[in-house]
Formats: structure tokens, sequence, C-alpha cells
């Protein structure tokens, strides 16, 4: 496996963030993570990529522990945040290159190289040249999107990486993750957009109240919880809906 989540908790005093979650995601596997605000998705990415400290558990990265072996772990993933930082003063391109000199040090033309081929893959060649602070929401999104693909890391995470994107965007970034996925990467992509899940996932795993409650293809879960008539919306709250009253009566 090249992403393994083991037993993950995370509790911010006395709040249960997350609650015991594994989860594991295959080579060439778009892994979507999907579930309301504040059900735990991005708790879970910040302690799979060592920004949190879990509060008990593991994750590894293509057999690395990220508590353990960061190092190891970090050259071997992408990450986009949920509320990416960049520089404003920098161009595009400029900090794509600034990424590239920690990521692919002492491999300049192959970075130039790939820099250009994502910045056209993202629809961001005409634009890649202006300084990022110009840029709108979006094509701050396309360029950090970029980025988290430079170094081609065997695991990508993305959180919400389609927010702000218009539907052409959206288009370009799903390609690109596919592309990737298909040459043998895991990719982990949290979303509370039922549709997004349904069109780029190959596996849904559903979190509520931070614990994993379903998971499976799409197929799988329409229909293990599928009732006549129902809608994708109908199904999702059919699973959490389900969840919660178990929970009232334990
Ligand atoms: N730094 C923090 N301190 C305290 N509580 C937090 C912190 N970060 C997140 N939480 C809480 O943990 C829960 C999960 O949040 P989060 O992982 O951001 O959810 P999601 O990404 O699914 O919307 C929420 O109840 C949120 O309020
Ligand atoms: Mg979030």
């Amino acid at each position: 496996m090249m992403l393994e989540i083991n037993n993950l908790v995370k509790n911010y005093g006395k709040k249960e963030a997350v609650k015991k979650i594994n989860l594991s995601v295959k080579p060439g596997e778009i892994y979507g993570f999907l579930g309301h605000n504040g059900a735990g998705k991005t708790t879970t990415i910040k302690a799979c990529t060592g920004l949190i400290k879990p509060t008990s558990g593991s994750v590894k990265i293509c057999g690395y522990d990220i508590v353990r072996q960061p190092l190891e772990a970090k050259q071997n993933f992408g990450y986009v945040p949920e509320n990416p930082y960049l520089y404003s003063k920098l161009t595009g391109r400029e900090f794509l290159d600034s990424i590239s000199g920690i990521y692919m040090k002492g491999k300049r033309n192959d970075a130039l190289k790939r820099i250009d081929e994502l910045l056209e893959e993202m629809q961001m060649t005409d634009d890649a040249d202006k300084l990022i602070g110009t840029y709108s929401q979006g094509m701050r999104r396309k360029i950090i999107i970029c980025a988290a693909f430079l170094h081609h890391p065997s695991v990508v995470f993305l959180d919400e990486p389609t927010t702000g994107l218009d539907a052409s965007s959206a288009k370009a970034a799903k390609d690109l993750f596919r592309k990737h996925a298909d040459k043998g990467s895991s990719i982990l992509f949290t979303t509370h957009i039922l549709e997004i899940a349904e069109r780029l996932c190959d596996r849904i795993g559903i979190i509520y109240q931070g614990e994993l409650i379903a998971e499976g293809t799409f197929q799988e879960l329409k229909e293990k919880f599928e009732k006549p008539g129902s809608t994708l919306e109908d199904i999702f709250l059919n699973i959490t809906e389900q969840n919660s009253k178990e929970c009232n009566e334990r």
C-alpha cells in the first residue's frame, strides 16, 4: 500500500476530531474522503502530512512513518492544503521554481520542463509570469495544484482541491489527478461535494463526526444504501442519518 492510516486518533482538548480511522489507498487509486463540514477530513490530512501530531495511531507513506521518518515520508508526497499560503510577490512560475528547488534539487532542467508541462495542463501558461498577488482564487488554486504534482509524488493529498475553480479548470484538475493516478500513484482527496466524489473517485470513504462509517466504490455504496427513487444526496444523508441513530441508541 502507498498510504496506510492505522487507528488514527486526534483530539483537540476534549474534542475528538478523528476517532480511530483506518484506511489505505492502493497504487493507481483515487480515494475520496467525503463528509460534512467539521467531519474531520482536514484533521486527518494534517496528521497524514505531519502538520499535526496524532493523539494515537500512525500513518505510513510508501512504508515510511510520518512521525518517525518524516523526511523520507515527505519526499514521497505532494499536498494541496485547504487554505494554501502563496507568496504574492512571486509570479506563478517563480513560485513553482522555488518549490522545485526543494524537491527536485540538482535536476533543474527536468524541473523547468515539468513546470511548463503542468502549467499547460492546468491552463495557466498565459498567466504564469504574472504576480500571484494579482491572481484570482481559482488561479492560486491551480498554481498550488501544479506545486503538489511537481516532483511526481507517489502519494498526493488534496484537501478540497476544486474550491474556487470554474468548470473548465475543475475538469483540467480532474484530468491531471486521473493521469497521475494512472501512472501508479495514490491520491487521497477530500470533498463535501457528492458529485465530485462520484465522478472522480475509485473508492469513497464517508467520514461522519470523526468516524469512517462507510467505504466502497460509489456503486457499492449506492446498492447498499439506496432507497427507490433516492438521489445521490438522499443516499449520503441516509448513511449519515442511519449512523447518528446508531450513535443515539448506544
Ligand atoms: N485547531 C483546532 N482546535 C480545536 N478544534 C479544532 C481544530 N481544528 C479543527 N477542530 C475541530 O475538529 C473538527 C474537525 O474539523 P476538520 O478536520 O477541519 O473538519 P473538515 O475538514 O471535515 O471540515 C471540527 O469540529 C473542528 O471544529
Ligand atoms: Mg476541511
